[in-house]
């Protein structure tokens, strides 16, 4: 089975689903001015299939709690612009995330692959967000742009954003094994220049990430890369990349009812220096869906299987008072 593709039923489906799903999502956008969904389009057909989660009393309290929040994600702005200095890109306001083709999910055919990408894309969720270590995700993508560049008008490959990321073992920064990774994903993707590379840094203690960040800096510089941002980076660590005057654009963090870490620092930083934060994790892999409302997660085997790394991944941070 594919995970991209087993649950996709059309450009009707998504647009109406969308609109369903967009205030949903917009609870949880407070200073999050995009979301990644790795799982957007299984949770949407949970949504729509079975009436809508926010009917349901549970659903209700948080939507009355969150109402303030609300002012964003309306249909007639599905994008955003993400920037810092001259630096900006226009990305939608949903990505569509492929962490899910990196194995786990199932044997992913390349080409459903592909013609769900473009499907997507025809929808008008046109970006997708990558990692060097999501398995074949950039080679795909590589594969989807050729086709967009072939079987669409040049306009419609304009509004395609290709994201990706680059995390490293934290080995000394040179520029070449930069500049190498880098054209490594250029490759794959197929790309003369990465929409945007979103970085991460295991081990703060060696600042080698600062150097990594010059380095991908002088990159943007040469034209290889548009925006340089961040993710899973902690409020210090943003701090001293920006005082060192690296133009990220954002950083891409957990973020859901269940997990607000980012609302207690981050956020204020970013509200005071423009970066955006890209949110992931926002429907937790599928855990906030109505197949999982009556399940006790402390209970092993009680409820659908946790059959994905995400659900596993997303039920080592729940906070059951949430479901209950
Ligand atoms: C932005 O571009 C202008 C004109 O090219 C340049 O003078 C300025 O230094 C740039 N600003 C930054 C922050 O790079
Ligand atoms: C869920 O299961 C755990 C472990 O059996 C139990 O302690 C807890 O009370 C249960 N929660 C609910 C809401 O039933």
């Amino acid at each position: 089975m594919t995970a991209m593709h087993c649950h996709f039923t059309g450009r009707n489906f998504i647009s109406k689903s969308l609109s369903t799903f967009l205030p949903l999502l917009s609870i949880v956008q407070t200073q999050a001015m995009a979301v990644t969904i790795h799982n957007a389009l299984p949770s949407l057909n949970a949504l729509k299939s079975k009436s809508i989660i926010r009917n349901r009393p549970e659903s209700r309290r948080v939507s009355a709690n969150s109402v303030r929040c609300c002012q964003v994600a309306t249909s007639d702005k599905q994008s955003i612009t993400v920037s810092n200095g001259n630096d900006s890109l226009e990305i939608c306001r949903v990505l569509n995330g492929m962490w899910q083709t990196s194995g786990g999910w199932g044997r992913i055919d390349r080409d459903d692959a592909v013609d769900a990408m473009l499907r997507y894309a025809d929808a008008g969720l046109t970006t997708f967000d990558m990692a060097d270590h999501y398995g074949p995700a950039e080679d795909l993508y590589g594969i989807f742009i050729n086709r967009v560049r072939r079987e669409r008008p040049p306009e419609f490959l304009d509004k395609v954003r290709g994201l990706t990321k680059w995390v490293p073992p934290p080995v000394k920064m040179t520029s070449s094994i930069v500049r190498e990774s880098i054209d490594v994903s250029r490759r794959r993707m197929d790309v003369p220049c990465l929409d945007m590379l979103q970085f991460h840094w295991w081990d703060y203690s060696n600042p080698g990430y600062l150097d990594a960040l010059n380095h991908l800096t002088d990159l943007k510089e040469e034209g290889k890369i548009k925006t340089v941002a961040l993710t899973n980076f902690d409020t210090e660590r943003l701090r001293i990349i920006l005082e060192n005057g690296i133009p990220v654009v954002s950083n891409q963090v957990q973020h859901s009812v269940v997990d607000m870490r980012p609302q207690q620092k981050m956020a204020e930083l970013c509200q005071l220096t423009g970066v955006k934060l890209i949110t992931y994790g926002t429907v937790m892999g599928g855990l906030l869906s109505e197949k999982f409302l009556d399940t006790n997660l402390s209970i092993p085997f009680a409820g659908p299987p946790l059959n994905t790394p995400s659900l596993q991944k997303y039920k080592r941070v729940q906070r059951p008072s949430i479901y209950y």
